[in-house]
């Protein structure tokens, strides 16, 4: 982006009172400042960072997964599942889409509703500065929040730089993932300072550890993928399964994540399109004389197969072996029940779960019941959707629901 823009963008010079201010210039930081300047409200956002919308440069690996076209209540995790209807109703993919439309930006589905730019996430953070700035909203960047205070005309918010006043107050810092981006708790002190309730926070969408036996026993399978369905209770998930240096990774696990807790077991089934029991059992009849591991290596990555081999310590001719053998084989790949040791936390999660309390929300407006005039909006509000665009579908729609009502 452009210097002058890291510092400041809008038409009128730095506006010290206003009818809004927005703490967190992210994905729902951007969308409630661009509703609430359209429909006339003066706003100005401010953000620690050196650069809005550092997130949406860093995710869909560079080409944002903006939004999903299936995205619905049921795709989103929260103590209270029926708080996001509201928003979500209010503010769809369509619009989403309509709007990347308007700025010309080329994007695709990838996979299972997922939608993505062509060519760069840095498209989208552009396409919210223009959007901000035709809503007349101020940026100031690099702006250290000092304190928040409640004035009888609405907020005080002290800065670095000075003291920013406005009658409505909204706070999208997130939550507490990737630290190293300048991720901070800042919304559940917040909350708390107010009186709000704050849910347990957890990361989501996050890689998971295995305990020392078990990462030496598939640290050679370290780089593999395939497909799979992860299971934890009730829950399932089919897509990629990647081994990792540190346990389990890719899709399928980023997705169980969000539902594991700290000793539960998750349950593994690799290649769940095919059934193996019955793949060995004809390859059995049409060759005796191959080994199991060759006929599991014809589905599944050979250095796969021959650890579910050695782990089962089944070797030597198809036709020597039992079936039963041949079953408990396909049950290692098909039915692996495992208990991760733990998470790769905050460091590599993708969302926070957890958070202020929906509760204490009004789920049309965002606003805090019990404090008129405070709103929370995003990440930091106990509702995490699913990989795949709903994370942002999410923050767009409780930005857009904020900048409407303020
Ligand atoms: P977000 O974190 O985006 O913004 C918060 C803002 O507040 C930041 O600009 C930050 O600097 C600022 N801030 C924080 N503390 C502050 C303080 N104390 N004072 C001032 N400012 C402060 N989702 C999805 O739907 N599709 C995807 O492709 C991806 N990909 C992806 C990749 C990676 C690596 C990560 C980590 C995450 C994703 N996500 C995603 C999730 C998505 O990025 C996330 O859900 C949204 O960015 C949340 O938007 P918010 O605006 O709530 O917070």
């Amino acid at each position: 982006m452009e210097k002058e823009d890291a510092v400041l963008i809008g038409e009128t010079g730095l506006q010290r009172k206003s009818d809004v201010i927005v703490i967190g210039a992210g994905a729902a930081g951007m969308m409630a400042a661009i509703r609430a300047g359209k429909r006339g409200r003066s706003v100005v956002v401010l953000d620690h960072a050196r650069a809005p919308g550092e997130k949406i440069r860093i995710s869909g690996g560079g080409r944002c997964n903006f939004t999903n076209i299936h995205a619905g209540p049921k795709n989103f995790l929260s103590a209270n599942p029926h708080f996001c209807k509201s928003a979500l109703a209010r503010f769809t993919p369509a619009d989403f889409i309509a709007m990347v439309d308007r700025h010309g930006i080329a994007w695709h589905e990838k996979t299972l509703g997922q939608l993505f730019c062509d060519d760069s996430a840095k498209d989208i953070i552009r396409m919210l500065l223009e959007e901000m700035r035709a809503a007349g909203a101020m940026l100031h960047l690099g702006a250290e929040i000092s304190s928040v205070e409640r004035t009888e005309a609405g907020f005080r918010v002290s800065t670095g730089e000075g003291v920013y006043e406005a009658s409505s107050l909204i706070i999208a810092t997130g939550g507490k993932s990737i630290p190293k981006m300048g991720a901070t708790g800042f919304a559940y002190r917040l909350a708390e300072q107010f009186g709000l309730p704050v849910l347990e926070t957890r990361p989501g969408l996050v890689p998971l550890t295995l305990d020392p036996g078990l990462l030496e026993a598939v640290a050679p399978l370290a780089g593999i993928a395939a497909p799979a369905e992860i299971r934890h209770g009730k829950t399932a998930f089919r897509e990629a399964l990647l081994f990792t240096h540190r346990g389990l990774s890719g899709p399928a696990i980023l997705q169980i994540s969000s539902f594991w807790r700290e000793g539960d077991e998750i349950v593994v089934a690799i290649e769940p399109d095919i059934d193996i029991a019955a793949h060995l059992k004809t390859a059995k009849q049409r060759n005796g004389r191959q080994s199991p591991q060759t006929a599991l290596g014809d589905i599944l990555p050979k250095r796969l197969a021959q650890f579910l081999a050695e782990r089962e310590k089944i070797s030597g001719n198809m036709a020597d072996l039992p079936d039963k053998a041949l079953l408990r084989l396909a049950a290692s790949a098909q039915n692996f029940a495992l208990k991760p040791s733990g998470s790769e936390g905050y460091r590599t999660a993708e969302v926070t779960l957890g958070g202020i309390d929906t509760a204490a929300l009004d789920s049309r407006s965002m606003e805090a019941k019990a404090v008129p005039g405070l709103y929370f909006i995003g990440e930091c509000v106990d509702v995490t959707g699913w990989l795949g665009g709903y994370n942002f579908q999410w923050a767009w729609a409780s930005g857009f629901a904020a900048g409407e009502c303020v």
